[in-house]
């Protein structure tokens, strides 16, 4: 597929790298420009382009900037055919996106996106730590591979994303419509959990809507005290750990 690729932090670097070796065709910009892209971040095959030219004559765009920045790209997507299909890998963090009333109030991240950007997306990757993305990554059938949700209402869209998802090394769970992707969002039983692809109905069930702000801010405000503490180590394996304990 031809795919382009907005936002190359710690989501986006990884996909640069692991969806040219599936053989897809990727084309990835940044906000400051493409000679501001990391060498490494293109040793697979992407190639580092404006935010124009990525989004141009392509079958997929994969949305992974922060969510406050999204409504800033509507314009640049005006003009990209209806059949490009568009994934996004955002989740709402106040104290990054600062407060949104409306997701405040109860509506889907991805709901709010969908009027901003004033078009349709899936919502992938966005349920997986950027060191499970970089690190966890198994070929299908593996007995360990994880599972990630995907919610959306155009059913082939959802399977182009089912498939990308695949080639970057986990399994896709349907987890329904964007009206109930909420189950998907920070604070959700399936956020950041690692959980294999049998595990994730069930989790997405257990989802509670009204508790899952307040539990995002629990585990946010535990983990930016220990990352922001010189005499505190936390070994890789501690945010899965620590999500599973508060989300599930
Ligand atoms: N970090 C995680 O573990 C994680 C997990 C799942 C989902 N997510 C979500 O995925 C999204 C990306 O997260 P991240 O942690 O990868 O973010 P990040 O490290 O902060 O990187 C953001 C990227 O977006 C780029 N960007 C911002 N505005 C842009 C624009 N208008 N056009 C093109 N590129 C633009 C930035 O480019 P410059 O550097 O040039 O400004 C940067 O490359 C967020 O919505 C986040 O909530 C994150």
């Amino acid at each position: 597929m031809k795919i382009g690729l907005l936002g190359l932090g710690n989501i986006g670097s990884t996909l640069a790298r692991r969806l040219p070796t599936a053989g897809h065709l990727v084309r990835a910009a940044n906000s400051r420009g493409p000679e501001t892209i990391d060498e490494d971040i293109l040793s697979t095959g992407t190639r580092a382009v404006t935010a124009e030219e990525a989004v141009r004559d392509v079958d997929v765009i994969i949305l992974s900037i922060p969510l406050s920045t999204l409504p800033k790209i509507a314009e640049l997507l005006a003009s990209v055919p209806s059949e490009t299909v568009l994934i996004d890998t955002s989740n709402y963090y106040p104290s990054r996106d600062g407060r949104i009333e409306a997701i405040e109030n109860g509506q889907p991240e991805s709901e709010w996106v969908i009027e901003q950007l004033r078009r349709p997306v899936i919502k992938a990757w966005n349920a997986v730590g950027a060191a499970t993305l970089e690190n966890r990554n198994l070929p299908a059938g593996h007995p360990d591979r994880i599972g990630l949700p995907i919610s959306g209402d155009d059913p082939e869209a959802k399977r182009v994303a089912a498939t990308l998802m695949d080639d970057s090394g986990f399994d896709a769970v349907d987890a329904g419509w964007i009206t109930d992707s909420w189950r998907q969002q920070p604070g959700s039983p399936v956020y950041c959990t690692e959980l294999s692809a049998a595990q994730i109905p069930a989790a997405l069930e257990t989802a509670q809507k009204e508790r899952l702000p307040k539990l995002r801010e629990f585990a946010a405000a535990i983990l930016l005290e220990r990352w922001g503490n010189p005499n505190v180590t936390t070994d890789p394996g501690y945010a899965v750990k620590l999500s599973r304990m508060i989300y599930m």
